[in-house]
């Protein structure tokens, strides 16, 4: 079910043909259409995404449509709402929406109602965070909790972490929220010098309780609130977040004090479950409340509206559009809202985890790109770093501009003019503004120009209250899986991640016996071994 190859549709090639007719054609002169704007731009949930800078018309978004009616895009969408198992290599549904749905619909897996254990969750997150919240649960000694800490890797801190960013007006001024996922000595030991062990609860935040780094981490953890606070104090101190609840037990973790999460939900979109409890704790659990509400809101948006008026559908057809056929192989995002400043890692990771892949469903290669490499930094930032190569470079690089409308902040019209100014300049290009400089000596012009016709989209936010900001998160997720869907490819597993850990740990074991069963190549080896020697004779020094 839902299987394709894009490249063998019908409209593949309708999009091969539209693409010779305009491919000359200036972005510019698209705006000679007075209509373009209000053509181009689409409102929803407090949220107005411009696509009117993409190298995209009336006639490219209605074959992109009739390619979406080809491949069944409404089927997949209806699939994925529904639990069928559509990570097909592992066998699951893609079932985070479930974890913010607001209304009494009922989901299954394998014939078992989930939606009970998402409530008990839910509720198991809310009655926490209020108790720490008014003082009921208190640290060991008796001393209210004013620190947390996020033990995790991946999507085990980037989606929370970005969030709880974005909600800087929302946070508790009693509890700070920390995270930690880098396992050299000096982080750990900065973290926990900055820490008071009567007053610090840490969560080992890992789906799978096996990654390496947030295991490591933990252990050091783990002895220093035992040193710090006696044998006893882990019930009080150390909490979990997993799907692997015996090796947290096993670890050390109450049972108590495990928060679930499933396999249904990947890493990179479960910042909606208990993995997301930090927001909860560093601001309210109303405000997590209200995020979820925000996401699900995207969700009935997605599920209901028709694909024309579809933000995800819209956006991922405009993503399939500039990948596949514009050749755009790299997204910048940049926020401009200093808030949303880790989106970008944030996405990162959700993209291109999700659709980083070179196989389509069925297996066979793909014959066209899929994730584009996605980076980014605040925008303002950006300006003095990277954004020369954008406006200059013969690379063609697509940029995402995301601002909020709130005038709350003094110096908003100052950031929301640079935004408008660097998204102008991409799609129209120095041409249509004097240069003062380039007046004077024509032979600096050429240095000074800027090629433009760099496709750019804006989303505008009306302001970072909770439920927008979850809207504008879930947008993200449910565009991706729509990219992925657009492709023929499953963006819900990440095979590519897992040949790393094994190979770390072949070369950890020492042994030549390892090194040469697992076909480690020479310079691997070699490398390996000078670092081993290394450390040897500075150990014997
Ligand atoms: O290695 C990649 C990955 O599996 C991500 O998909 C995930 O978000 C991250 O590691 C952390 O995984 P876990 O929550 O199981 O520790």
């Amino acid at each position: 079910m839902n299987y394709h190859d894009p490249t063998l549709t019908r409209n593949w090639d309708n999009l091969k043909k539209h693409h010779k007719k305009i491919k000359d054609s200036k972005l510019k002169d698209f705006f000679k259409d007075q209509n373009r704007f209000n053509d181009l731009s689409w409102s929803a949930n407090g949220l107005t995404v411009d696509l009117s800078k993409n190298f995209i018309n009336l006639d490219t978004l209605g074959i992109l449509y009739d390619f979406a009616k080809e491949i069944d895009l409404e089927s997949f969408r209806s699939n994925f709402f529904s639990g069928e198992k559509i990570n097909n290599t592992e066998d699951r549904p893609a079932l985070f929406h479930a974890l913010r749905d607001r209304s009494s619909r009922a989901y299954f897996v394998d014939e078992e109602d989930i939606s009970l254990k998402i409530k008990k969750a839910l509720d198991k997150i809310i009655h926490f965070s209020n108790n720490l919240h008014s003082n009921t649960f208190l640290g060991l000694t008796g001393k209210p909790i004013k620190q947390i800490v996020n033990i995790g890797i991946g999507g085990s801190k980037l989606g929370p972490q970005a969030m709880l960013t974005a909600l800087e007006d929302f946070k508790n001024d009693n509890v700070k929220v920390d995270f930690i996922s880098e396992i050299n000595t000096q982080t750990i030991n900065n973290l926990l010098n900055n820490c008071d062990p009567e007053a610090t609860i840490f969560f080992i935040c890992s789906k799978s309780f096996t990654t390496k780094e947030t295991i490591y981490i933990s252990r050091i953890v783990k002895s220093w609130i035992k040193s710090n606070l006696g044998k006893n104090s882990l019930r009080k101190h150390l909490f979990a977040v997993t799907s692997n609840s015996s090796e947290a037990i096993k670890f050390g973790v109450d049972e108590e004090n495990i928060f679930p999460i499933w396999d249904w939900v990947n890493g990179r979109f479960s910042l909606w479950s208990s993995i997301g409890i930090s927001i909860a704790l560093g601001c309210s659990s109303k405000v997590f409340e209200e995020i979820l509400y925000g996401a699900f809101l995207m969700d009935r948006h997605f599920e209901n509206k028709p694909l024309q008026e579809n933000l995800p559908v819209v956006m991922g057809l405009a993503d399939f559009w500039n990948v596949s056929f514009l050749n755009y192989d790299s997204f910048v995002i940049l926020p401009y809202e200093y808030k949303l400043r880790n989106i970008p890692d944030h996405l990162q990771q959700l993209v291109m985890e999700s659709n980083g892949k070179g196989v389509l469903k069925t297996g066979e290669s793909v014959k066209t790109g899929t994730s584009p490499l996605v980076f980014g930094c605040s925008g303002i930032e950006s300006q003095h770093s990277f954004m020369q190569l954008l406006h200059q470079s013969p690379k063609s690089v697509h940029s995402e501009i995301i601002l909020s409308m709130d005038p709350t902040d003094m110096a908003q019209d100052h950031i929301v003019a640079s935004a408008l100014a660097q998204s102008s300049i991409l799609m129209s290009g120095s041409g249509a503004y004097i240069v003062p400089s380039a007046e004077k000596d024509k032979s600096s012009l050429s240095h000074q120009y800027c090629r433009g016709n760099r496709s750019n989209s804006i989303i505008l936010l009306d302001k970072l209250s909770p439920t927008i900001v979850g809207s504008l998160f879930a947008l993200f997720e449910l565009r991706t899986c729509v990219q992925g869907f657009l492709w023929g490819i499953n963006s819900f597993d990440q095979w590519g991640v897992e040949l790393g850990k094994n190979l770390m740990a072949n070369l950890l074991d020492n042994s030549e016996s390892t090194y040469h069963n697992n076909c480690i190549d020479s310079s691997t080896i070699s490398i390996w071994k000078k670092y081993l020697k290394n450390k040897a004779n500075n150990n014997e020094n």
